[in-house]
């Protein structure tokens, strides 16, 4: 989604700006632009719809000075077009905007803007900012208000007065002509983080932006603006009091977010994931009690067994780690479980139980409608621990315990191997809390070495991962393709769906097995495709028999199953088989083939795999 880089120091700005945006491209976006101050202050614009390569290309040599600020836009309000890229530019091309989020009273601003004679060159809702700005920034009382003509000139102030006006998010940064050297900054429940350099200072809306330049960052609050020169940042609440800021550091993370060998990052973080589990469970297993401990969640036994419920929240694919997890939690802890969308969650004014446990999940810690419903959690006297990937990111740090998964940079839109590691950190808190309750030793023991062994069965998958070719020449001509699962496979059928979708742009249903003849039977006809995941655990036959089901309507079986389930395999058209394991880490297994199959048949239909088409790595609007 929306990228965000800016500079102030003595370097030339657009390379660092150029390197900056090319470290956002995984976030998912479709135009870019950039503005530089010229030497006497004056504002450098370009922008291009498409590729932050063709912006690259389209600056000119005339184009340099050594602050800048830059941005991908990811299209919400006014469609994919040059005149609403980013940075918008204020009448008189004094001030110039980036924002990163959605302002939700733009209509009334615009109308009264436009009352008073501002014309307007896109249809984005950032131009309203930057017109407001100029509006106060000029002394002028704009809309209407009064503001005292001595503050004219001052950029804090017109930001303020702006800012207050604003209904919605943003992370904003700006330039002022008259300001050379300095870039202002704000932020409202869009993330920006200030990079603190040697004599130089970045701001980004993605500390991944910043790695190669400094791990000194001060994460900017909400409510809070900022001044950004070489020597450093200076911060102040939006009533203009000085903030106190505390400078972090950012921890070295294991993983590559290089390429290296591989043609794709999702092809590249499929293979990631023996070593992200690794990560995920080293030092949490405890096999020798039988359980697992989660020091980040910091809750004793005690506390463990009071537990009347718990609710995961998340969206996508993080969601569907959210469903195997709660199935897990039930199973072993017999307590309730449930999962809900987290969009959903915060929005239907929810039940919250303060003696419950939620758990927000999320890869990238930035998701607005997890970020919101850790808010509504927390409003009603609720608390929520973050499941979450990136260190320090807005839902970790609103949550203040929780679970890291270390998956390391997942830089490919689709997500492959945070799945994996959400479902082994809610699996490694099933067992823990499964073994504050009713769980034996035994039980615990054994399920304790299956997790420390599930990456080499990862491995050993990945490595003669099996027909998935003939898969994929059943689904890339399909009208749809049905995925079917039960329990746990019932989730990983809803995450292969959503990553043939999201890849290879393939209709894909998704539904429980039982379920199937409500409803999707009526889709099937000849040929149809039908992928099926029926590991060989209790409901494995079940699901076999809605597999004959499809059989008998003519569709083409596409299963996943247990090595050696050689009565399964052998009613298929095509069948993949992943190493036998512990029946609650099946989805470690299954899911894999499912990944494969959407990268691969991406590949054969020549999609943008990392970069699929309208989406974006991390969601921060609504
Ligand atoms: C976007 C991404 C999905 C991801 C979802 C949740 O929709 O395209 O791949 O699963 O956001 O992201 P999160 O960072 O919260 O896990």
């Amino acid at each position: 989604m929306c990228g965000i880089i800016a500079y102030a120091g003595p370097r030339s700005a657009v390379n660092l700006l150029i390197d900056g945006l090319h470290r956002l491209e995984y976030r998912g976006y479709d135009s870019a632009g950039l503005a530089v101050q010229g030497s006497r202050g004056e504002l450098q614009v370009e922008k291009r719809v498409g590729r932050v390569i063709e912006l690259e290309r389209a600056i000119g040599p005339e184009i340099k000075g050594t602050t800048g600020i830059a941005h991908t836009r990811w299209a919400t309000h006014g469609g994919v077009t040059r005149e609403n890229c980013h940075p918008h530019l204020d009448s008189l091309q004094r001030i110039a905007v980036v924002h990163n989020g959605i302002i939700e009273n733009m209509g009334p601003l615009k109308a009264r803007l436009l009352s008073e004679g501002v014309r307007f060159r896109s249809e984005t809702d950032t131009e309203v900012i930057v017109h407001l700005i100029a509006h106060f920034y000029d002394g002028m009382g704009a809309l209407g208000d009064s503001v005292s003509p001595d503050v004219a000139g001052d950029p804090v102030v017109a930001l303020r007065s702006a800012l207050a006006r604003l209904r919605g998010t943003w992370g904003l940064a700006v330039l002022f002509a008259d300001h050379p050297g300095v870039v202002f900054a704000a932020r409202n429940g869009s993330p920006l983080v200030v990079g603190l350099g040697d004599g130089e200072t970045f701001l980004a809306s993605d500390p991944h932006a910043l790695t190669p330049h400094t791990r000194r960052v001060v994460f900017l609050q909400d409510g809070e603006l900022a001044r950004i020169d070489s020597a450093g940042v200076q911060t102040f609440r939006i009533d203009g009091v000085t903030s106190k800021h505390k400078v972090d550091t950012l921890a070295e993370e294991w993983g590559d977010s290089e390429l290296g060998e591989f043609p794709h990052y999702m092809l590249k973080e499929i293979h990631d994931q023996p070593e992200a589990l690794r990560q995920c469970l080293g030092g949490r297993l405890v096999p020798e009690d039988g359980t697992a401990r989660l020091g980040g969640l910091d809750l004793g036994p005690r506390e463990l067994v009071k537990l009347p419920h718990v609710a995961l929240m998340g969206c996508g694919t993080a969601y569907h780690a959210c469903l195997v997890g709660a199935g897990a939690i039930e199973a072993l802890a017999r307590i309730p479980a449930r999962a809900e969308i987290a969009s959903e969650h915060r929005n239907r004014n929810p039940v919250i139980d303060p003696e419950a446990l939620y758990f927000a999940v999320s890869q990238s810690g930035e998701t607005a409608d997890t970020h919101g419903a850790v808010k509504e959690v927390q409003v009603k006297g609720g608390q929520v621990m973050g499941v979450v990937n990136v260190v320090g990111s807005s839902i970790a740090r609103a949550c203040g315990r929780g679970v890291y998964i270390h998956s390391g940079p997942e830089m490919a839109v689709a997500s492959t191997k945070a799945f994996s590691n959400m479902v082994a950190a809610l699996l490694l808190f099933a067992l823990q809390l499964g073994r504050a309750r009713a769980m034996s030793p035994h039980a615990g023991k054994e399920l304790a070495l299956a997790l420390q062994d599930v990456p080499n069965r990862v491995a050993r998958y990945l490595a003669q991962p099996g027909p998935i070719e003939e898969m994929v020449r059943a689904v890339v001509g399909a009208k749809m393709v049905l995925f079917l699962g039960r329990g746990g496979s019932a989730a990983v059928a809803a995450e292969g769906a959503l990553k043939l979708m999201e890849v290879a742009y393939i209709p894909c249903v998704a539904y429980p097995s039982g379920e199937m003849k409500h409803g999707p039977i009526a889709l099937l006809e000849k040929g149809s495709p039908v992928v099926v995941i029926a590991p060989d655990d209790e409901l494995k036959d079940k699901t076999l028999s809605n597999l004959q089901e499809c059989r008998a309507r003519g569709a083409r079986v596409l299963l996943i199953h247990t090595e050696g389930d050689l009565e399964a395999a052998a009613l298929a058209d095509v069948a993949i088989a992943v190493p036998r394991c512990h029946p609650l880490l099946s989805p470690l297994l299954t899911v894999l083939p499912l990944q494969l199959l959407a990268y691969r048949a991406g590949l054969a239909l020549g999609r943008d795999i990392d970069r699929p088409r309208n989406l974006a790595k991390s969601v921060t609007v609504e």
